[in-house]
């Protein structure tokens, strides 16, 4: 045979065991699982949990909680009643106490109460953080932290007053595919970053009713772009340029847009190019792209059904649809950044989303929106201490 010569000398029983790729995470948990690891897993005393909000955002943590063996769920606070009866039927949910938001003080008082998840609307945020924090709870807060600037920081501010960890939800830092780019971009295997494109437009297109108090494009959607760029090269833009148009008449009347392009210079000469939008009608089209001195790492959308391509007569070849929605896409970061917030809690790691952060991605969100709405260049100006601070 022309490939007998090839032949391993030594069977594979008598080589070195095969180590799995370390981008194999799922593989990780298994070995995790079955090696029955207990540091981490806080036999003694669950980890009390209490839950603000269970649309969206709050079904996605509140599935995470249920099936973690370190939390029990104390309270689930929600303003629909209606939903109770079901939510604890689908959920088992037999000891967890259900409150509306004007009972909430329950949850502050509660000393078995040490970890409070905030996933009800934008504009709520601020009231229920700071109170949670008085009370000495540790804090899951969905982004954005409040609905400006100066109640953000005024957030974090008693955070660092009550020692407490205050954590914003920036889940894409936590996506796999993701991390793993921001990982090979600091190890220089691309050289100096010239280029970044973060390209991320929704689906399905959000109610109408959300977008209303949603905060804008800007402060919902976009800071999770702005987010992934400065966080993949660690560092804050000095110029902001946006042009952003509304295609859809409902969307224009309440003066938001829904298609949005914005060029972030960088002081090392990094450009980076977020292209947003509110719809698209082919899934939810999630990639991140870096170009180099020394090459070009790309994260590319995934699909549910990743491994199937269909050829049919002469069209060509077809590949499952990407996912429909951010639940489903994100659906592993969603989990990675629950147990993280549970590892801060019990001071396993330090928070990966620090506050100086989600503060800066506000401002730069603030200029960028600016940009948009007077059709000027927005200079940004950061402090030395702001500038020298770690992006890691
Ligand atoms: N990180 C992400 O991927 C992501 C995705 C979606 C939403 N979000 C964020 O999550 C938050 C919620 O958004 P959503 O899409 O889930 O909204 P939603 O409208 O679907 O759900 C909000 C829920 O909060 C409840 N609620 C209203 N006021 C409350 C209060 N004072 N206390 C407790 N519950 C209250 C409502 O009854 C509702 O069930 C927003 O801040 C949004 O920016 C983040």
């Amino acid at each position: 045979m022309a490939t007998s010569g090839f032949k391993d000398t030594l069977s594979p029983y008598n080589q070195p065991k095969q180590i799995p790729p370390y981008q194999d995470y799922l593989y990780k948990q298994y070995e995790t699982d079955v090696s029955l690891d207990l540091s981490k897993k806080d036999c003694e005393k669950p980890i009390g949990v209490a839950i603000f909000g269970l649309g969206r955002a709050g079904s996605i943590h509140l599935s995470n909680l249920v099936k973690n063996p370190r939390v029990q769920l104390l309270y689930v606070v929600d303003d629909i009643p209606s939903k109770w009866h079901k939510m604890k039927a689908y959920w088992g949910l037999k000891s967890t106490m259900f409150l509306t938001s004007k009972d909430a003080a329950k949850v502050y008082s509660d000393v078995k109460v040490d970890a409070v998840v905030v996933a009800s609307p934008t504009f709520t945020h601020e009231d229920i953080v700071t109170k949670s924090l008085a009370a000495k709870k540790s804090v899951f807060c969905e982004k954005p932290i409040a609905e400006d600037i100066e109640s953000s920081t005024r957030c974090y501010k008693q955070a660092e007053m009550v020692n407490k960890p205050l954590f914003s939800a920036f889940n894409r830092r936590f996506d796999p595919s993701y991390s793993a780019l921001r990982d090979r971009v600091r190890a220089g295997e691309v050289g100096h970053v010239q280029m970044i494109k973060v390209c991320s437009r929704d689906s399905p297109l959000p109610s109408i009713d959300y977008l209303k108090m949603s905060g804008g494009i800007f402060h919902d959607c976009i800071v999770h772009d702005i987010d992934m760029a400065t966080w993949v090269i660690g560092e804050l833009p000095t110029k902001v340029q946006t042009t952003a148009f509304s295609h859809i008449p409902e969307i224009k009347a309440i003066n938001d847009f829904d298609t949005v392009a914005i060029l972030l210079t960088f002081p090392s000469g990094t450009i980076a190019m977020l292209d947003n939008s509110r719809h698209s009608n082919y899934g939810y089209d999630q990639r991140l792209e870096v170009f180099g001195s020394k090459g070009m790492i790309r994260a590319d959308n995934e699909r549910p059904v990743h491994c199937n391509e269909v050829q049919l007569g002469y069209s060509g070849s077809s590949f499952a649809p990407i996912w429909f929605s951010f639940p489903s896409r994100y659906r592993m970061a969603y989990y990675l950044e629950m147990e993280h917030f549970l590892d801060v809690v019990r001071g396993y790691a330090k928070p990966m989303v620090q506050g100086f952060q989600t503060i800066a991605v506000s401002k730069i969100a603030t200029a960028a929106e600016k940009s948009a709405r007077t059709g000027m260049t927005v200079e940004l100006k950061w402090t030395e201490e702001e500038r020298n601070r770690k992006y890691s």
